[in-house]
């Protein structure tokens, strides 16, 4: 697929420290630990373009991966890790509502959420952000492989249902990067908005 031609580009501490240019990009947001590295590494068929990690906190940077020229994908420092002062938290939210608002490159956002623990606080603000900001968000429920199948339907249910009280374009699709589940309809969402 188109994705396998990622390449890692740039690495930036924060988003003012992205270029700005007519090139259109995805981003990836979640807790720590949700799956974001490991989606992204899924998504590319590339074993270590992301680092993974066990440790939840692993990425802190915002990592910006190009498909080519004008198109990108985004890895988001995780958000939730309770190790992290109060003070940085902050920051980090006000900067990534920032971003959600302001980026022109901004196509769309995939809000990744372990399928057992969906919709916390931190993932309702920002998909509020994004709905506000009128971009389009696909909410991928993670790590599907940890449940049976009658479970896993029932917690899609559940997050159909959830999805509905933002009012926006809040899409709802499990995956796991174990397995590959989801993954077609993932890069049939990014397809449409990376234009592709
Ligand atoms: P930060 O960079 O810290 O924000 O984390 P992240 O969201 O990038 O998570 P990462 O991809 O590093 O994965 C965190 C842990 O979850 C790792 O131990 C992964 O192996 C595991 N993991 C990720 N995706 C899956 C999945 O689909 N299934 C299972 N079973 N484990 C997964
Ligand atoms: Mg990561």
């Amino acid at each position: 697929t188109y994705y396998t031609k990622a390449k890692f580009l740039t690495s930036a501490p924060d988003i003012r420290h992205l270029a700005e240019d007519d090139g259109i990009e995805v981003a990836f947001a979640g807790r720590s630990n949700a799956g974001k590295s490991s989606a992204l590494n899924t998504l590319t068929r590339q074993r270590s373009l992301a680092r993974t990690s066990k440790t939840p906190g692993r990425t802190q940077l915002i990592n910006v991966f190009e498909l080519d020229e004008r198109r990108r994908l985004v890895d988001l420092p995780g958000y939730g890790f309770a190790q992290v002062p109060i003070e940085m938290k902050k920051k980090w939210q006000r900067s990534l509502g920032e971003y959600l608002q302001k980026r022109k490159n901004l196509k769309g956002i995939v809000v990744l959420m372990d399928i057992r623990h969906p919709f916390k606080d931190l993932d309702q603000d920002l998909i509020y952000w994004a709905v506000a900001a009128e971009l389009p968000v696909l909410a991928l429920l993670t790590k599907s492989d940890k449940l049976k199948s009658g479970k896993r339907k029932a917690q899609l249910m559940m997050a159909q249902e959830a999805a509905l009280a933002f009012m926006g374009d809040v899409t709802v699709q499990t995956f796991s990067s174990l397995s590959k589940q989801g993954l077609p309809e993932l890069e049939t969402v990014l397809d449409k908005w990376l234009e592709i």
